[in-house]
């Protein structure tokens, strides 16, 4: 190389050499940058020789600054080239060492299971339903009126002694029953008319194994034109057998209901495990009272209906073999993940 200024370009070839070497040692992006900022910085050794152009002849300086530029071109050009190098070494890199290992069994969120009552709940309304069952709900605190009054209980009457609810104003309750619903309901609805109500009733009942103060019911309720107990009897035979299987056979004993005359207990007939037939209590029922019909304006000479109410919590100890009804309200894990994939959901 001919030069006018033989220091600054043996100074120049030196900063080649270095800043390549240094270059092909950058084994990352971050010591890539830091050899950028060494030579290409604003304090690096390129700009310093641009400097220093300023000392030089008018003569020296358009060949020794074009021969800087050329430096300065050329690392940047291999800077650059490094840095694409390098990327694609760190892309790859990530991709294997980040590779999705799609043989490894998943993380799965543990998903909740509908509770049993709730199961049933549903299956009854549905198997009304598909029967033109309305589906109604109506209120748990209430007054004596709409759980007893209106349901021909006389004040005083000892049946009320059977259904001991908690009090809890001057004239507040919560209702005994889901039959409270059936006089709302007939406040509302002109006959003919069906329906099913489910929902939470009380009772100041001690905690057992069959007895909880909290409990559910489906109420049921028809009303139409000469309803006899034929029209009942065939109706809860075509929902049990609905819910226990077709070979299901029911019986009614007479009963005492202030709201139904006549008023029947309905047995429901199962095979237990050794064999053996028994005949297991489920339910309440019965044709309903003239006097309730009153009560709802309803003409007693025109209409006549039937109503029942059954308790869910029996038919799901009596369904699933559940032996002590307070399993169902003790929220083991264990317990409810026998219902996992029971029920329509
Ligand atoms: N309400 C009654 C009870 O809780 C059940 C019933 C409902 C009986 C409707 C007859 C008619 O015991």
């Amino acid at each position: 190389m001919t030069t006018a200024n033989p220091t600054l370009f043996d100074r120049l070839e030196e900063i080649r050499k270095e800043a390549l070497q240094n270059l092909s040692q950058a084994a990352d992006l971050r010591a890539l940058d830091e050899v950028r900022v060494r030579y290409l910085g604003r304090k690096g050794s390129i700009k310093a020789l641009q400097k220093s152009l300023g000392t030089l002849t008018a003569e020296e300086r358009p060949k020794a600054g074009a021969a800087v530029n050329e430096l300065h071109n050329e690392v940047e050009g291999e800077i650059d080239k490094k840095k694409k190098i390098l990327e694609k070494e760190a892309l790859g890199r990530r991709l294997t060492e980040e590779r999705l290992d799609i043989t490894l069994p998943g993380r799965a969120e543990p998903a909740g299971v509908p509770h049993p009552i709730s199961l049933l709940i549903d299956e009854i309304t549905s198997i009304f339903s598909r029967m033109g069952y309305d589906i109604y709900t109506h209120r748990e605190i209430e007054t004596d009126y709409y759980n007893f009054e209106a349901l021909n209980f006389p004040p005083d009457h000892p049946a009320r002694d059977m259904q001991d609810t908690f009090f809890v104003g001057e004239d507040l309750l919560l209702r005994s029953h889901t039959s409270n619903a059936q006089i709302h309901y007939m406040e509302n609805h002109k006959p003919p008319l069906r329906v099913v109500v489910p929902g939470r009733c009380y009772r100041c009942d001690a905690v057992d194994a069959t007895h909880l103060p909290l409990f559910h019911q489906v109420e049921g309720l028809l009303v139409g034109k000469n309803i006899s107990m034929a029209h009942l009897k065939w109706t809860l035979e075509t929902f049990l057998k609905d819910l226990f299987g077709a070979e299901t056979k029911i019986r009614l004993r007479p009963s005492f209901f202030p709201f139904t005359e006549p008023s029947a207990e309905v047995d429901l007939l199962r095979k237990t495990k050794d064999g053996k037939e028994e005949w297991l209590e489920m339910l309440g029922a019965g044709l309903v009272d003239p006097n309730v019909l009153l009560a709802c304006n309803i003409d007693p000479e025109e209409w006549s209906g039937f109503a029942f109410g059954v308790g869910i919590e029996r038919l799901a100890m009596v369904r699933y073999g559940i032996t002590d009804i307070r399993m169902l309200y003790d929220n083991d894990v264990r317990f409810l993940e026998q219902f996992r994939g029971q029920g329509a959901t």
